[in-house]
This record gives C-alpha cells, structure tokens and sequence, in this order.
C-alpha cells in the first residue's frame, strides 16, 4: 500500500458509511456571551483574571457564530461533511445551572440542529465542554461538590427532551482529564485551581455526572446514541532509563487508565490510587458500577503523543520531531498506536475520533489562505485511523478539529486550528487550502 495515497485512494480506504465532520465547541465560537439570557459561566469569569489568557482576551465575540448561525450552516455544507460536532452551552439553556430554562437559549440549538439536518448533516452534541455556569462554581465549588453531577443530569435531561429527536449523538463530557487536571491541578485553565485532592475528587465527579447524565437521556425518548470524549494519546518515556519508564507508566496512569479503566472495567487503577494516596477521591458505594454503566459510542480526542521525563526541564517532544505552533509533536503513528493499545486492552463500543487537527500559523496570499502543514498533518492522521480500521479497530466516524480558526483557551486567538480561517478584525471566513482538500476528499467527484 502506497504512504502517499492519491485522494480517491484515500477515501476507498474508509468504509462509504463512515462519519465525515468537523468540530467546535460554544466557548470557542459562540460569543454573545450575555445575549438573549445567557449566564456566565466558568471561562467568561476566568478570562477576566490578569494573566490568565496569553493575549488577553475573552469569548464575549470570538467568531460571533450565535449571530451568524445560517451563514456558518451554509459554511459547514460547502465543506461536504456529513456530520457536524458542536456543543451547548449549559448556561445558555440553564443560566444559574439549576431550575429555570432559558427558552431562548434552547432556540438557537434547535435551529441549528434543524438548519444541520436540513442540509444532510448529522448534529453529535456534546454536553459539556467546560463552560460551567459561574453560579454553580460560586455555591458549591462547581465540579468538587458532588451536587453540580445531579444539576448536570437535569440539564441533560432538559436537552434531551428538547433535541433528543433529531441529536444522533450525545457526548456527555469533553475531555474529563483537562477540566480535573488542567483546570484544578495545574490551575492553567477555569475555574484555576491548583489542589491535586481536588482535582481527584473533580475527575470523579466529572464522571459520576456523566453516568446520571447517561441515565437521564436514556429516561426520556431521545434515540440519540450517548458516550464520553476523552483526550488520549500514547505516553512514551523521554530516556530508557528505569525512572523515566516508571514515570511514563504513571502517567498513562493519569491520562488513560483513570478514564479508561472506570468506565470499562469498573475501577480505578490500583497503582495510581497508590500513587495518589490521601489525594485519591472519596467514592460511595456503588459509584464503580455507575461509571461502568456501557456506552453507546467511545470518542477520542487525539493530537499530540506524550513524553514523559522525570526531569521537569525536558522537552515535551522527541527530540528532533516537528511540531506545531502548539510546541505539540506530529505523530500520527501514536493516533494508530492508540486505538490498537485500547483494542486491545478494553471492548471497545464504536470509536469516534472526535477530535484532531493542528495549529499553524497560516500564509494569507490575497484571498487564499494556505496551510499546506496543516492539509499534511490531516492526511496523515487519516491514513493512521484507515491502518487501525483494516485492524479490526472499530471507529465510525472522524472530525477535524476545528471548523473555523476560535478561541483557544489559555492561548486566545494566538492560535488557529481552523481549517477556515477567521479574519478577527471583519469575522470573515475563508476556506483554507486544507479545507478545499478536506472537501475534494469528502467529495470526490466535484
Ligand atoms: C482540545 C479541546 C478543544 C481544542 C483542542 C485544540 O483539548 O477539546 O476545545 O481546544 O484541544
């Protein structure tokens, strides 16, 4: 089999009912940050701490997608995919998170899985891309108090009813081990906390709210299949020494087994328990067998493979590899390694890589943006994910991250992973060189 695949070549190499898309999340692309009821939640109060953001803005505007929803469907069509992943905005539909619905927060998700399904998309709905509402961050302490996973299921419940008749997908949460980890351990992303106890505590809340969430959607009359989105990679060890080795296995410990391990075998992993000792999380009885409850469908965010040092000063890369402007290594062997490491390890439900795709600066000539860096990573994680398929891994579905150039969290709009751009200045969009790739390849004959 050739390594460069023509177009066509690559597309045969999927099965015809695989799952084209692309990806954003409500923070990154929404803006309308107080329209028509809307609450403030976690990030909109985090961007506003000095510091907290690398060019110091915020999502009030971002790519103004709320007010722009009809022409950004018509933009998602262009691209040819078959399904779009979104998600919604908990304090748009609940603005204190608890008890009153926003009606108007509701219309805009309905119109936007109706405008998906008119133009032949699939919506796949994630509940929880970390915008919580402030409120719930400010009376209970959000995620380390155990009663946000109850309001979580009322709100999943409340968005089933209304969109679970025409949602083919529910994620409940995205990327359970950045809202522990990276928003209460390393405190880099909202609320910003900085306590490994309550990180721990966090993550096992994250996932106790995502089995009531489960149990909740599957209580009203929405078909939608319901999964979780976890952020994954391969975790490889910076020096054969045998310290680096252990700590590479730890690591993988925090990064996969934690999740994978709960939701899949019913516990968590005993070395890391250890490892953790009085900050491993206070669990009641009966919540094991609760997160072990089985999933629909199993999404995978993969980017960057992970290497692991016991030294703090080393390079989060092999030496050597290209990165992205990220800093984040290329390697799309580690996506493939990935999915056989779960295949093998766990049973798998249907796989979705849910997310995947890189920043780069890109080159705007005239009208034409170019990101030849970008089209190549694209192709070549493809390429990994067809490998995996032909053996015997089951993944359905792939979508690029991200539709649109948005706001990347603690780095702003510094960073663009669209595959079209976004001017910031008049929020015009426009087709990246990858995109037109991306669009030849979903549509071969146009
Ligand atoms: C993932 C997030 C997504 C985006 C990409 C680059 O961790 O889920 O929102 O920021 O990283």
């Amino acid at each position: 089999m050739s390594l460069h695949p023509s177009i066509a070549e690559l597309r045969r190499r999927f099965p015809s009912h695989f799952v084209w898309g692309a990806a954003t999340s409500a923070f990154q692309i929404e803006g309308a940050a107080r329209a028509d009821g809307k609450g403030p939640s976690i990030w909109d109060e985090f961007c506003r701490s000095p510091g907290a953001i690398a060019d110091g803005s915020n999502g009030d505007v971002a790519c103004d997608h709320y007010h722009r929803l009809e022409s950004d469907l018509d933009l998602i069509a262009e691209l040819g995919v078959n399904a779009y992943r979104f998600s919604i905005s908990w304090p748009r539909v609940q603005p204190a998170g608890s008890g009153a619905v926003n009606e108007a927060g509701l219309a805009f998700y309905n119109r936007l899985v109706d405008g998906l399904l008119e133009r032949n998309i699939q919506p796949y709905a994630t509940l929880y891309h970390w915008d919580l509402p402030a409120e719930l961050q400010h009376r209970g302490g959000g995620w380390l108090s155990r009663d946000t996973a109850e309001r979580f299921a009322d709100y999943a419940r409340i968005v089933a009813e209304r969109l679970g008749d025409r949602v083919v997908s529910f994620a409940t949460h995205n990327e359970p081990w950045v809202t522990a980890v990276l928003g209460h351990e390393r405190g880099i992303f909202a609320p910003g906390v900085k306590d490994r106890r309550v990180a721990y505590q966090v993550s096992h809340h994250v996932l106790v709210s995502h089995s009531l969430a489960m149990a909740a959607i599957r209580s009203t009359r929405s078909r939608a299949a319901v999964g979780i989105v976890l952020n994954m990679s391969p975790v490889y060890p910076a020096t054969d020494s045998d310290l680096d080795a252990a700590h590479a296995k730890l690591e993988d410990g925090r990064l996969v087994r934690w999740y994978m391990d709960a939701i899949f075998k019913g516990r968590y992993p005993a070395d890391i328990l250890d490892h953790l000792g009085a900050h491993a999380p206070q669990v009641r009885p009966g919540d094991a067998a609760l997160i072990a409850e089985p999933l629909d469908f199993l999404g995978v965010n993969y980017y960057h493979p992970t290497v692991s040092s016991s030294l703090i000063s080393a390079s989060p890369a092999s030496s050597g590899a290209s990165v992205t402007d990220m800093g984040w290594e290329v390697a799309p062997h580690g996506l493939g390694e990935l999915l056989l490491r779960l295949n093998r390890d766990y049973r798998l439900p249907p796989v979705f890589i849910t997310e995947n795709g890189a920043a780069y600066q890109d080159q705007v000539i005239g009208d034409r943006v170019e990101d030849e860096a970008r089209r190549q990573y694209i192709e070549s994680h493809l390429i990994a994910v067809a490998d995996a398929i032909q053996r015997g891994v089951d993944v359905r579905g792939y979508f690029v991250w991200s539709l649109m150039d948005n706001f990347e969290w603690a780095e702003g709009f510094s960073k663009r992973f669209g595959i079209v751009h976004v001017d910031y200045a008049t929020l015009r969009r426009t087709l990246k060189s990858s995109a037109l790739w991306y669009q030849s390849l979903l549509r071969p004959t146009a």
